[in-house]
């Protein structure tokens, strides 16, 4: 999705944001543009990757001046070209605006504005910005008078960045429903939608809420309410190291990702376990009184919700719906004060699943999110928060964060289990002792990827490909069906396997691919028997399934790959690393842009 970089300091400033754009380059985009307020404003553009904006630009050296803002833009209206993408002028090419995010009455202010004889060059919702700035200026003088009166008068989603050729020593940043955080420097300060942006520059952050606005100025910042009254807001600190944001000898981000799961995946859990309980420190939610769980998200996020539906409703006996969250927008939920809803998403900036916990809220759910951005929007507004610590993710397609995301859900039904009395102690002691084993587990299965890369080979020509599963095995095909087709770009489905003869099994003929999943033991023999209905019809068979089951398995089909055992509610943790590597490497042989596959953004703030 956009990103947004802003600067203002005794540096060249258009070097910095087109570095600062490159580090949201993984976000998904399609144009991009800088302007540099030097006497006038200089606004550079260019359709395409950054890279041809640094070239027109010799790498900002074309645009002196030390106070600028930047933006990539992912086409939402209008096409993407150098017109339509941001910065947007006012008429009088006095104020510049970027803005992620959709207008939604821009069609009614566009009228308006036309009205007055604004004549507008893009067909873009995010100009309307820039024009009534300048018509509200005329009233008010000052930008940041005429801020307010536009903010009072748009509607949606918006963060933005604003500079004026008539304010030389200030930049403004307003959010409303869109990320956006202040960077301090010494003698500089930033604004950025992405704390990647600016992290090589500065870690001390502030993070802008719902209806604020900043002034951002070389010496200082001052934060205003909605109602334009100066606050004071807390700092953060970024301590994530920027080696972690970069691609460290590996060809892509996506493969150097799946490597790191192991690490990711002990910060998640190893804090998590003391002295063989699972404890969440400092969770203030008694979570033992809820008689219903709701668990609401988007993308992969969705599919780790599907495990641990299956994982809670198991150990826990309660009843777990799972609910994509742009389905739970509009569904007239019925929930109640016995309801608990947990909200997952990796970037926490999710506008689906932001609006969907905003929603349930309102319904008067308490909500307990699980996320891996530090202080992003759904983190803060969560009654409670689990964060996944699997450090930035930067390949749009996810692989640590979603497994993070799995190990905390997957302790958190442990620890529900322990507290309502559902599972014995010798159980919960044996999950407890399976999770601490898992990241060495992981490992594991990674040392073995060249077979994984060997199998990729064979087939990374199919047009179609069919994940089946049951139970835990169904909600893992979820996940290996998504990975393979939003980077290979192969048509692929998954389907609880006992639905194969409903329907899908005529779609099966010589030669079509199918990925069988059997690594859930208790229904180890059901998934033989669909390996067999889908080999009489002609498919070529790679399984999953565990170590103990291999040799039983390997019989019957083409191709085979295991997991170490584990305890049952823990496989997909280990399932999913085999399938994450298989999309990577069909990918690979494939010649896909692996990290940014096209159309899809890492952070949809869109609708
Ligand atoms: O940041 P979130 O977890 O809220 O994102 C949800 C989905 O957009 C995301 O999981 C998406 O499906 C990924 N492309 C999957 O790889």
């Amino acid at each position: 999705m956009c990103g947004i970089v802003g600067y203002i300091g005794n540096r060249q400033a258009a070097p910095l944001l087109l570095e600062g754009l490159s580090r949201l380059e993984y976000r998904g985009y399609d144009s991009a543009g800088i302007c540099v307020a030097n006497g006038e404003l200089h606004v550079e553009k260019a359709k395409g990757r950054l890279q041809n904006l640094a070239e027109k630009t010799q790498n900002g050296a074309l645009l002196p001046g030390t106070l600028g803002i930047g933006h990539t833009r992912w086409a939402t209206h209008g096409q993407p070209n150098d017109v339509n993408s941001h910065p947007h002028l006012s008429e009088n090419g006095k104020v510049a605006i970027v803005h992620n995010g959709i207008i939604e009455n821009y069609l009614e202010l566009r009228e308006y504005l036309e009205a007055k004889g604004i004549r507008f060059t893009s067909e873009t919702d995010s100009e309307v910005v820039a024009q009534l700035l300048e018509v509200c200026m005329q009233e008010t003088g000052t930008v940041m008078d005429a801020l307010y009166m536009v903010l009072h008068r748009i509607s949606g989603a918006y963060a933005l960045g604003i500079i004026s050729a008539d304010e030389p020593d200030v930049m403004y940043a307003a959010r409303k429903d869109a990320p956006l955080l202040i960077g301090f420097g010494a003698g500089e300060n930033f604004i950025a939608s992405d704390v990647t942006a600016l992290v090589r520059h500065t870690r001390d952050v502030v993070y802008l809420e719902d209806g604020e606005v900043a002034a951002v100025s070389r010496g200082g910042v001052q934060i205003y309410n909605a109602m334009g009254q100066p606050i004071e807001k807390e700092h953060h600190h970024i301590d994530w190291e920027i080696s972690a944001a970069e691609k460290g000898g590996y060809e892509h981000f996506m493969l150097k990702e799946i490597m790191e799961e192991p690490e990711a995946l002990r910060r998640a859990i190893s804090p998590r376990i003391r002295e063989g309980r699972v404890v969440f420190d400092g969770m203030q939610m008694d979570l033992s009184g809820y008689a219903r769980i709701m668990i609401i998200a988007c993308g992969s996020s969705y599919h780790v919700g599907m495990v641990g539906k299956y994982n809670i409703e198991k150990l826990c006996r309660i009843p777990v719906e799972v609910i994509l969250a742009s389905e739970f927008r509009y569904c007239d939920p019925i929930i109640d004060e016995k309801t608990l809803a947990v909200v997952i998403s990796q970037s926490g900036e999710t506008l689906d699943t932001m609006a969907a916990l905003r929603e349930a809220k309102r319904r008067g759910a308490k909500i307990l999110s699980i996320v891996n951005v530090v202080g992003s929007s759904i983190a803060r507004e969560s009654d409670e928060v689990i964060y996944t610590y699997a450090g930035p993710e930067i390949a749009v397609a996810t692989t640590k964060a979603y497994s993070t995301q799995m190990a905390v859900l997957d302790l958190l039904a442990i620890h529900l289990a322990g507290l309502r009395g559902t599972i014995d102690e010798a159980q919960y002691r044996s999950f407890v002792d399976a999770a601490a084993r898992i990241p060495e587990q992981v490992s594991e299965i990674l040392n073995d990827r060249d077979r994984i890369q060997y199998y990729a080979s064979l087939y990374f020509n199919h047009d179609s490909v069919f994940f089946i599963g049951r139970n835990l095995d169904y909600a893992l095909g979820l996940e290996g069906s998504l990975k393979l087709k939003e980077i290979s770009y192969i048509h692929s489905e998954a389907y609880a396997s006992g639905e194969l003869k409903h329907g899908t099994i005529s779609l099966i003929e010589p030669g079509t691919l199918v990925v069988a999943l059997g690594t859930y033991t208790p229904l180890f023999e059901k998934a033989m028997s669909n390996v067999i209905e889908v080999k009489a019809r002609g498919a070529n068979v790679l399984a999953l399934t565990t170590a103990s089951n291999c040799a039983e398995m390997e019989k019957r089909v083409d191709a085979i790959l295991s997991i170490p055992d584990t305890e049952l509610p823990l496989l997909p943790l280990l399932g999913v690393v085999p399938l994450q590597l298989f999309a990577y490497y069909v990918a690979l042989q494939r010649g896909c842009d692996i990290d940014k596959p096209r159309n899809l953004a890492k952070s949809v703030t869109v609708e």
